[in-house]
C-alpha cells in the first residue's frame, strides 16, 4: 500500500468509527477494564431471516461490536441476507478481542467476527468469506481495514463506493491482498 492510500485509510477509518459512535474502541488506549461482561444476543429474535439452503454447512458468524455501532448491524446484516447465522455480541474491549484473534492493530476496523477457525474483521463482503471456508487457506483471517465507502454495512446514499482490498492475514502477522473491490 503506498503512503497516499494508506493516510487515505487511516482518515476514512477515524471519520467512520466517528459516525459508528465507537470513537473510543479505535485506537490501542481503549479501556482495559473488563467490567462490562459481553450481552448475549436474545434467543429467537423475529428477524425474518430466508436463508438458502446451505445455511447449515455455514459456520456461524460471532460478531464482536461496540454496543453503538450502527454500521456493525449493517454488516452482520449483509452476511444474514448472504445465508450466514449471525451472533451479535457488544464487547467494551475491542482491542482485546482484536488481539487475541491475532488482528494486526494497523489492520483494524470497526467491528471483529470470528468465522470457523478465522476472523473476519471489518466490512469484508460475504462472498469473500465464502470464498476463505471453501479455499481454507493456513492463514489467522481476513480483514477490510478501516471502513472503505460502499462496503457491505458501509453503503452511501450517493452510491460512492470506494476502492479498497480484503487482506490476508497470515500467522506472523503479515497481510496479502485476498480480493480487491471498487474499481
Ligand atoms: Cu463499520
Ligand atoms: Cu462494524
Amino acid at each position: 500500500m503506498n503512503r497516499p492510500i494508506a493516510a487515505l485509510a487511516a482518515f476514512v477509518l477515524t471519520a467512520a468509527i466517528s459516525a459508528c459512535g465507537g470513537a473510543s474502541q479505535a485506537g490501542p488506549q481503549a479501556s482495559a477494564d473488563g467490567t462490562g461482561a459481553a450481552q448475549p444476543p436474545a434467543a429467537g429474535a423475529a428477524t425474518p431471516d430466508p436463508r438458502p439452503a446451505d445455511a447449515a454447512a455455514l459456520p456461524r458468524v460471532i460478531v464482536h461490536k461496540d454496543p453503538n455501532c450502527g454500521c456493525c448491524s449493517l454488516w452482520a446484516e449483509h452476511m444474514r441476507r448472504d445465508g450466514f447465522e449471525v451472533e451479535l455480541r457488544d464487547v467494551d474491549d475491542l482491542a482485546a478481542v482484536r488481539e487475541r484473534a491475532g488482528v494486526p492493530a494497523a489492520k483494524a476496523s470497526c467491528h471483529t467476527a470470528l468465522v470457523g477457525d478465522y476472523f473476519v474483521e471489518g466490512h469484508v463482503p460475504a462472498a469473500d468469506v465464502r470464498r476463505l471456508l471453501a479455499e481454507r487457506p493456513d492463514a489467522l483471517g481476513i480483514t477490510a481495514p478501516g471502513m472503505p465507502l460502499g462496503s457491505p454495512g458501509m453503503e452511501m446514499p450517493n452510491g460512492r463506493t470506494d476502492a479498497y482490498s480484503v487482506e490476508l492475514v497470515h500467522d506472523d502477522g503479515s497481510t496479502t491482498e485476498f480480493a480487491r473491490h471498487g474499481e
